[in-house]
């Protein structure tokens, strides 16, 4: 990816990001290469040693060598010191983690933290970005935090962040928007100029436009995916197939054709945390947000209804039973297991006293420290399908699609597939002579 595909800039800028998590890492790196010089603040010692010797904390398609060339071209740096950094910046991102408190609210204090320290900072014009996902109203906060320690001239900016895990750094240079939400022109000039080498509409708003758009937005996408799972599970009462169905409704351009997806639920760390804080935000304006409630609560309902029907498979029961489970995470094209259905659906089979054999691309490693025990962790489908009284898909990989299926099927005790992601072709698995059940098909 290079700057000669995108328009000429008239400015490269200065930019300090701060967080080298998802949003931070990608953010800064891809910063980088369209030519601003970005440098990546961690207060992780280890993390920063890391990077600069290209050792990515994460796994994400294409990331690795980004930031490899940009650090060694110049145009990406990694440091602990926020404070070294501000003199020069012209604009500091706030990439901090927003975890979920125990309320469902979203904890801010990484964010006036940060908020703080760049007040200490600052001593000059720069505008402030927050990239972290925020409550409305949380602008203003860090407006306040920065201004107990700078009296001076600075400018905030509200600019969500849209990437997909797993296809991070592709959505960074084809982003459907880029939503900028300022309080007045000399912001947005900024940020405008920092962003003009992506593609993509860029949306100005007020900065609690912008605060929400993240949050609808979000809400939104995991709604379709609950909706569409509430539709499969009355297609599998009905006989009709929810594929057909997708492709039916998805073809009116007002729904369109993405997310409609069936399968045990949506995971990860942004859907499950974000829908519950918008909850919350409605809930503290007086206002109940009735529709998220049925949204959350049919998501962790498919995990059920999954698990039940591999229960109903066995008349004797689940206790012994060894069960193959292909994928742990959250979705394909990550090592990330946070919120994973995958990872509770295995909690929960290990808990009904059934021995699990897993295998995941690449979430194994991370898995390890929140799988129980006698889980037991194996190096490719076959290890993991052998023997098995039953074979679990759990995680969308594609790679899934492509197995020796009739290798698969010689090798499990009985040839059984509960694909919970509806990755196979129903009529091929039947072919091949597998009991195969999936969701709303
Ligand atoms: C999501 C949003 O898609 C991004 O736009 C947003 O920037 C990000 O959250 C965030 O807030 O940081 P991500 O969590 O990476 O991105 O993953 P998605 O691709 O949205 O998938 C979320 C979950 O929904 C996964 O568990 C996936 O398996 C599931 N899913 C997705 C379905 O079950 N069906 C579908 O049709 C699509």
């Amino acid at each position: 990816m290079t700057q000669s595909s995108t328009e000429p800039l008239t400015e490269f800028k200065k930019i300090t990001v701060v967080g080298t998590g998802y949003v931070g890492l990608v953010t800064g790196t891809c910063l980088a290469d369209v030519g601003h010089t970005v440098t990546c603040i961690d207060i992780d010692e280890d993390k920063i040693e890391r990077l600069k010797k290209g050792i990515i904390p994460i796994y994400e398609p294409g990331l690795e060598q980004l930031v490899k060339h940009n650090y060694q071209a110049g145009r990406l740096i990694f440091s602990t010191k926020l404070v070294d950094s501000l003199p020069e910046a012209e604009a500091v991102v706030i990439a901090v983690g927003t975890p979920s408190a125990d309320d469902g609210r979203a904890d801010l204090k990484y964010v006036y933290a940060v908020a703080e320290e760049i007040g200490k900072g600052l001593d000059h014009y720069a505008v402030v970005i927050t990239k972290s996902t925020v409550p409305v109203g949380t602008g203003e906060e860090v407006e306040k935090h920065i201004k107990k320690h700078y009296s001076g001239e600075f400018d905030y900016a509200s600019c969500p962040e849209f990437l997909r895990e797993g296809s991070a750094v592709d959505d960074f240079y084809a982003p459907d928007r880029i939503v900028i939400g300022v309080r007045n022109d000399r912001a947005s000039d900024v940020m405008l100029d920092i962003f003009k080498p992506i593609k993509g509409e860029k949306v100005v708003t007020t900065v609690e436009s912008a605060e929400m758009i993240k949050y609808a937005s979000n809400a939104f996408l995991a709604t379709k995916i609950s909706f569409i799972n509430e539709i499969a599970q009355i297609c599998e009462r009905t006989g009709a197939n929810i594929d057909e169905v997708s492709y039916g409704i998805g073809l009116d351009n007002r729904i369109g054709p993405k997310f409609l997806k069936a399968g045990i639920g949506w995971g990860g760390s942004c859907f499950p945390k974000d829908v519950k804080a918008l909850g919350q935000i409605a809930g503290d304006t007086g206002y109940e947000f009735q529709l998220l409630k049925g949204v959350l609560e049919v998501n962790s309902n498919q995990r059920v209804h999954f698990i039940d029907k591999v229960k109903a498979h066995f008349n004797t029961g689940i206790k012994g039973k060894t069960i193959s489970v292909l994928g742990l995470a959250f979705k394909n094209n990550t090592d990330d297991i946070r919120e994973s259905a995958a990872i509770d659906i295995v909690q929960q089979l290990v808990e009904a006293g059934a021995t699990v054999k897993v295998f995941d691309y690449q979430a194994a490693d991370n898995a390890r420290n929140e799988l129980p025990e006698e889980v037991i962790f194996c190096e490719d489908p076959y290890e993991s399908a052998k023997d098995a009284d039953v074979l679990l898909v759990v995680t969308e990989w594609k790679e899934f699609k492509e197995l020796d299926w009739t290798k698969i099927k010689d090798i499990l005790k009985e040839p059984v597939v509960f694909d919970g992601r509806n990755l196979l072709k129903p009529s091929k698995m039947e072919e091949l002579g597998f009991t195969y059940s999936s969701i709303g098909r």
